[in-house]
């Protein structure tokens, strides 16, 4: 039997891992509401890597909506010089008949419980200047425009990098 662990539970949507046979709607949410996509490959390297921070969000056995993230050794986005254990949140969707019931959100909060079980004192995304919807759930949350990346995406827009730390 496949004993599903669940995280968090919104009225009739619950928050639980991903595994590897929701790759496939994973992917398809993506296909249909990011312009950056993956292959299958790198998604089961992400869920490998990094399963604590790879949720998925359900209702009634439908993929609604997924965060996934993985680790990096790099420079702070906080102390200076210092050299840390971050997670990066490579991707999040929710599917756009159920945004704004708070999905978004408790992704990011697990995803954020998900890096700090695996002790990373941070956790930093990039995302689309435009994105406003997007900035102003991670400003939400804790997270702070740390720079701008000029031309980061393929189509010449520029990405902010944002960051949440997680003082010991
Ligand atoms: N207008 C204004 N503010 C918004 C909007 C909106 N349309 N959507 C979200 N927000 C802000 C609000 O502050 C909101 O809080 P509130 O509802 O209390 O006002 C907050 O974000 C949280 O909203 P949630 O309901 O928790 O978020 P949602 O489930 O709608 O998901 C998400 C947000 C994931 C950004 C969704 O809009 C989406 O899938 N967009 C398309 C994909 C995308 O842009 N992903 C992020 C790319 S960056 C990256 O992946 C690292
Ligand atoms: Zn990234």
């Amino acid at each position: 039997m496949n004993m599903q662990v669940i995280l968090k539970q919104i009225g009739d949507c619950i928050l639980r891992r991903c595994e590897l046979s929701d790759i496939i709607p994973v992917m398809e949410i993506n296909l249909r509401t990011l312009p950056e996509h993956y292959s299958d490959y790198f998604y089961e390297s992400l869920l490998e890597e990094l399963p604590e921070a790879f949720i998925v969000a359900e209702i009634s056995g439908k993929i609604v909506g997924y965060i996934m993230c993985k680790i990096e050794h790099g420079f702070s986005n906080f102390k200076k010089l210092g050299f840390v254990k971050k997670g990066h949140v490579v991707s999040i969707a929710v599917i756009d008949t159920h945004r704004r019931k708070g999905f978004g959100s408790v992704l990011v909060d697990e995803a954020i419980k998900g890096v700090k079980l695996r002790q990373c004192s941070e956790l930093y995304l990039e995302v689309r200047c435009s994105n406003t919807d997007a900035v102003k759930l991670y400003e939400k949350l804790g997270f702070s425009i740390i720079q701008r990346l000029k031309s980061y995406y393929r189509d010449g827009e520029d990405a902010y990098v944002m960051a949440i730390d997680f003082p010991s």
